[in-house]
């Protein structure tokens, strides 16, 4: 017998309305707004989406004995939206750095931090001497919050771990909690993330160690979907970060890139967009090529407001990006340096206060494009039939307010897989 769940007469329910690829332009605040509506859940499958009134003539059409088995969840006085996904992360890690926000007040710039063998490499040690086991319990909290925070799909990056045996271990812990946890999580393999201390002095040796040891045996295991390189200014040049891409794309795993975020001109949008890289990520400091070459190749921009905000940069240029027809989506880039939280709420109201992306061009950017962001757009980032049940009840009597509201969490119930996770 088939469970149900009934999910009735949502204030507005966003449907979102997948489909054609990824949003851009005016897309972005095409929502498919339901007054009153409602989604029926078989089996952990959207079997219905749309007016209650509708809804009811489907429920007259199912037989007794199943109806016996429904589970009606009342939405009135709540708005319903797909569960939202965090398209970008490395929340598998070991250890904190507060000391490096107080350093950071003071003056101090990251890179500079990253070169005293602090940042990214700090966490290495601690993630380096962490077991595996323990990596997954401090992670299984962190995606807990993510799930109180209506986030039902994380993608969560390697590249704490820098040599061969440590980068496994973290892809390992990145799959058992996709296993073990009720949120979706997505592996990304980013062995280039950082240049570790045994490689100092010769960054070639340690693209050589990606390309040649940690790649084909991270795909040979299945252990990514992914592949991420921090192209930046001191960390991975664009050659360096050209050959890592070129030589993942050719072991089937496809691309994502830390782009632009730091230094002026660096280029990495454009190696992206040459790349046919799904996404391009951070784009603080993307040019005007930049943003002309991601419009052309449509690779998605995943944006990062949190961060931008924690490291006291200027963020990203949204308007001129979705106004040049770059799709973009929204994550919170969750990390230890640069953003250490779960709440992608939050990062939504900052991309509303900081860059001006609207309460509706947000909403796309956290659902239906980061689905796409996350090669997953045929199964989540709206409610149409055949797609996974996974459903958040916000406390809000329309959808604006999400943003209106900023900095409070409004989420009142999460549902899985047609499943009631947060109440
Ligand atoms: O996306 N920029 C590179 N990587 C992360 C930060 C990682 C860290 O500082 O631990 C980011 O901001
Ligand atoms: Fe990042």
């Amino acid at each position: 017998m088939a469970k149900l769940t009934y999910i009735k007469q949502a204030s507005q329910l966003l449907c979102m309305d997948g489909g054609r690829g990824p949003r851009k332009g005016r897309e972005m605040s095409r929502l498919g707004v339901i007054a009153d509506g409602s989604v029926i859940i078989e089996d952990g499958v959207i079997a219905f989406c749309g007016s209650d009134t509708l809804a009811e003539l489907f429920m007259g059409s199912i037989s007794k004995e199943a109806l016996e088995k429904v589970e009606v969840i009342d939405a009135r006085g709540m708005v319903a939206a797909p569960g939202l996904i965090d398209s970008h992360t490395h929340a598998v890690y070991a250890g904190s750095r507060e000391n490096e926000l107080e350093m950071r007040l003071h003056g101090a710039k990251y890179l500079d931090i990253l070169k005293q063998g602090g940042g990214i490499l700090s966490t290495a040690r601690q993630t380096r001497a962490a077991a595996e086991e323990a990596l997954v319990t401090e992670a299984k909290s962190r995606l807990d919050r993510y799930l109180l925070h209506g986030v039902t799909t994380v993608e969560v990056k390697s590249g704490y771990g820098l040599t061969v045996e440590d980068e496994l271990k973290q892809l390992r812990a990145i799959r058992s909690l996709d296993r073990n946890h009720h949120v979706d999580v997505i592996s990304t393999f980013m062995g280039a993330h950082a240049i570790p201390p045994e490689y100092a002095g010769r960054p070639d040796d340690y693209v050589k160690l990606v390309i040649e040891e940690m790649l084909p045996t991270v795909a040979s295991l299945g252990l990514a979907e992914f592949c991420d390189v921090f192209c930046e200014q001191g960390v991975f040049d664009i050659s360096q970060t050209a050959r890592i891409q070129e030589a993942a794309t050719a072991l089937g795993l496809k691309l994502k890139l830390h782009a632009d975020e730091i230094a002026e001109g660096f280029g990495g949008a454009e190696l992206a967009a040459a790349l046919r890289s799904v996404s391009a990520d951070h784009l603080l400091k993307v040019s005007h090529t930049g943003i002309e070459a991601l419009a052309s190749s449509g690779t998605i921009a995943v944006l990062l407001p949190g961060t931008a905000l924690f490291l006291m940069e200027t963020p990203a240029p949204a308007r001129a990006l979705i106004e040049a027809g770059v799709p973009v989506a929204l994550a919170t880039d969750c990390n230890p340096g640069t953003s250490p939280t779960c709440s992608l709420p939050f990062v939504m109201n900052a991309a509303c206060l900081t860059m001006r992306m609207t309460p509706a061009e947000v909403l796309t950017a956290c659902t239906i494009n980061a689905a796409y962001a996350v090669g997953r757009a045929s199964s989540i980032g709206s409610l149409e039939a055949g797609k996974k049940g996974d459903v958040v009840l916000f406390k809000a009597d329309n959808y604006k307010q999400l943003q209106y509201y900023y900095g409070m969490n409004l989420v009142d119930t999460v549902i899985k897989n047609g499943e009631v996770v947060v109440k």
